[in-house]
């Protein structure tokens, strides 16, 4: 789909980001981005995962153009936004946080205009292909105002896409939408993205990022602490966990020392979460461990590890 306007980097790399510094300078100095280094490769999906406030928008305004890097080098689908600022703009299309649409333009007028905007010759406009594509073509003629947020999303992204760019952007796209429609919405980004246009997205939910991404990066308080595929993300922990919920919330001085066999145990009032890697432990010698013991248990569940479990510890070591 964009194959024939952008050519694939030698690289391989959609995106290029070498010690990137922002520093906003307001009352007090704050380091937004602090030495970011990261690649993103061609046809990926590419979480940026990270809390509130780690940098994530700073991050992607830099690289769509919007907000000036204090310092750093940024490689769009291989152009130096120093140098070729203009051209490593079109390679991106942003789709904001803020559903910011024309209300009182329809889907297909709003794409028109945007395809103007972007000089795109009209013979090369995409509208129709767009609203095709994210099924908006029997709202075509409908005020933007009267579709729902789902629809003005996929609009969004439609809109995002009218100059052909290699790469889209999307900054937490499912933010505030309720289940159903997240995994509706995770499709269209996924058909997208097999049409070989490399996917981008910040995200605060760990299950999109999980669902969604290829590669993921997280990031915290300005520093990437985190970047792998999500295979090898996922499989740096073997561990599982066992939940328990015991009858009281007394847990005696003698039981703890009991569980201190058990290398990795947090406990909250009568809740208990075990981890342990079945390869170095058994389940068999911790339920041993627990019945010499007192604790009365009165529910008992074990999970594997997912993102979320290496992201809190993550988070939480850093
Ligand atoms: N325009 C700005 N001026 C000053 N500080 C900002 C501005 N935008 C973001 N920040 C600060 O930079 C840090 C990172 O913010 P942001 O990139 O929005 O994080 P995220 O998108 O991960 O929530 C925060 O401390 C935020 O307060
Ligand atoms: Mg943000």
């Amino acid at each position: 789909m964009t194959e024939k306007y952008w050519e694939i980097p030698d690289n391989q790399l959609a995106l290029q980001i070498e010690k990137l510094f922002k520093i906003y300078n307001d009352k007090v100095k704050n380091i937004a981005l602090n030495d970011i280094s990261l690649n993103v490769p061609v046809g990926s999906i590419f979480g940026l995962l990270g809390p509130n406030g780690a940098g994530k928008s700073t991050l992607i305004n830099i690289i769509s153009g919007s907000v000036l890097k204090t310092s750093g080098k940024v490689r769009v689908w291989g152009l130096d936004i120093d140098k070729y600022r203009k051209q490593s703009k079109l390679a991106v299309g942003v789709v904001p946080q803020e559903l910011n649409i024309d209300a009182f333009f329809t889907p297909k007028e709003t794409l028109n205009l945007h395809s103007g905007m972007f000089n795109v010759p009209k013979v090369s406009w995409r509208t129709d292909e767009l609203l095709e594509l994210m099924d908006l073509t029997d709202k075509a003629e409908t005020y933007s105002r009267k579709l729902s947020g789902g629809m003005r999303r996929r609009l969004l992204v439609a809109k995002a896409m009218v100059h052909s760019p290699p790469i889209v952007i999307l900054d937490e796209p499912t933010a505030g939408v309720d289940v159903e429609l997240r995994q509706k919405l995770w499709n269209y980004f996924k058909k997208l993205n097999k049409l070989g246009v490399t996917i981008v997205l910040t995200t605060h939910y760990l299950e999109e990022a999980e669902f969604l991404c290829d590669h993921i990066a997280i990031i915290n308080k300005g520093k990437i602490i985190a970047n792998e595929t999500k295979k090898s993300l996922l499989s740096k922990s073997n561990q599982k966990v066992i939940f328990i919920t015991l009858t009281n919330d007394k847990i005696t001085k003698k039981d703890k020392e009991c569980l201190k066999d058990i290398n990795n145990i947090k406990i909250l009032k009568n809740k208990v979460k075990i981890y342990f890697d079945p390869k170095h432990i058994s389940m068999n010698k911790i339920m041993e461990t627990i019945y010499k013991t007192d604790l009365k248990i009165l529910d008992l569940s074990t999970k594997d590890i997912r993102l979320e479990e290496i992201f809190v510890n993550l988070i939480k070591d850093n």
